[in-house]
């Protein structure tokens, strides 16, 4: 087949393209050229900008385009007014952001509420949701019939540098006694990048349509799951803390934002432990009947993990590449596990009889 892929530089992107490849599908994609890639060398790449010229576009005709660059309704529409009877299916990759009900303990795409579109929102998350709404909307009216919509959650795996998506495993490599702060039965989900594309690959080669919630570990799995394939994995002891006891503990802030469970909005534990587990309930039933399977996700964070070290040379010692959005450097290192021995011995001391 041939398929555009609109985007395909960044994360999901290139995982994206190597899976069509492999699949013997000719790719071309679309993208500014801002953002570099080592894309599979068959790969054609056309340039230009969803924001004020898409001209590129003009004339060309494929069997299905893979939209991973939207974030309005305008860029939906500038470029889907030329493709519109162009391509024979449409993917629009949307996000969970969409869901306005924080308090649902469970998202599914059959009737939860969403973001109004029309209003402006006030925070930066649900501008983001409110204008992936929008761009849904204009997909739809744009493919009608032939339209496949996934609402991901959070997509981890090598490429991705969101220091939850690699610290836990960066850290259990290390050995020792490691501290892990959280509730070991909250249920986590993360999607591995490899399994996301090999999935989607399957949905356009059948024309798939519809929409679709994307998560996973499928089976689902908890905290202490995870952390226990991590501990199994590289021998490390882990010494599990609660929140409340966490949050109260000064040094708090070095750890919190590298782990699963907080988002820093603000102090209250009821606050903290929705986090990013609010966005941690997709219910998947959907994807797993179109044959969502996905690797464990012990293997995803070490895969990140392992990525992100060859990114920076070693994370113990002397950094090869300078990119500044990378984490953790190596002096952030010595700091972390400054502040996770001090939080271990006061726990120890706390436990010990007197
Ligand atoms: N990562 C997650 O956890 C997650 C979760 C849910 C949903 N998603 C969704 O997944 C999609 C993105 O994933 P990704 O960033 O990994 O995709 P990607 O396709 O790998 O990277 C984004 C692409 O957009 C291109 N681009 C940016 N601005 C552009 C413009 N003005 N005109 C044309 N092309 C432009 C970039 O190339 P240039 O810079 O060269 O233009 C790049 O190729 C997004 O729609 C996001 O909402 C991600």
């Amino acid at each position: 087949m041939k398929v555009l892929v609109l985007g395909g530089t960044r994360f999901i992107g290139p995982h994206l393209v190597r899976a069509l490849v492999s699949r013997d599908h000719a790719v071309t994609v679309f993208r500014r050229g801002h953002t570099r890639a080592e894309l599979p060398r068959a790969v054609e790449a056309i340039v230009g900008d969803r924001e004020r010229d898409v001209t590129a576009l003009i004339g060309r005709a494929w069997d299905s385009a893979i939209d991973l660059s939207a974030y309005t309704a305008d860029w939906v529409r500038r470029t889907g007014l030329i493709l519109h009877d162009r391509v024979a299916h449409y993917t629009f990759v949307s996000s969970n952001a969409v869901y306005s009900d924080q308090n649902l303990h469970s998202w599914t795409v059959e009737g939860d509420a969403v973001h109004d579109p029309s209003v402006e929102q006030l925070t930066r998350l649900r501008a983001y949701g409110a204008g992936k709404v929008a761009a849904e909307r204009a997909a739809e009216e744009l493919f009608p019939g032939r339209l496949l919509t996934i609402r991901p959650g959070w997509v981890f795996g090598p490429g991705n540098t969101f220091p939850p998506s690699t610290y836990l495993a960066a850290r259990a490599a290390r050995g020792g006694e490691m501290l892990v702060a959280g509730d070991e039965g909250a249920i986590v989900q993360f999607l591995d990048v490899r399994d996301l594309a090999s999935w989607l690959v399957l949905q356009i080669e059948a024309f798939a349509t519809g929409l679709h919630n994307l998560a996973g570990p499928v089976p689902q799995a908890t905290l202490g799951d995870v952390v226990g394939e991590l501990s199994r994995a590289f021998g490390t002891r882990v010494e599990w803390v609660g929140p409340e006891w966490f949050i109260a503990q000064p040094e708090r802030h070095t750890l919190e934002s590298l782990l699963f469970w907080t988002d820093q909005r603000d102090d209250t534990a009821e606050t903290h432990r929705a986090g990013f587990l609010h966005t941690m309930r997709n219910d998947i039933g959907r994807a797993r009947q179109a044959g969502l399977v996905t690797r464990p996700g012990a293997e995803t964070l070490i895969d990140a993990a392992r990525w992100l070290e060859l990114e920076l040379g070693g994370v113990d010692g002397q950094e090869s590449r300078s990119r500044a959005s990378l984490w953790p450097r190596s002096t952030e290192w010595e700091h972390i596990l400054d502040v996770e021995q001090s939080l271990l011995s006061r726990r120890g001391r706390l436990r010990s009889p007197r």
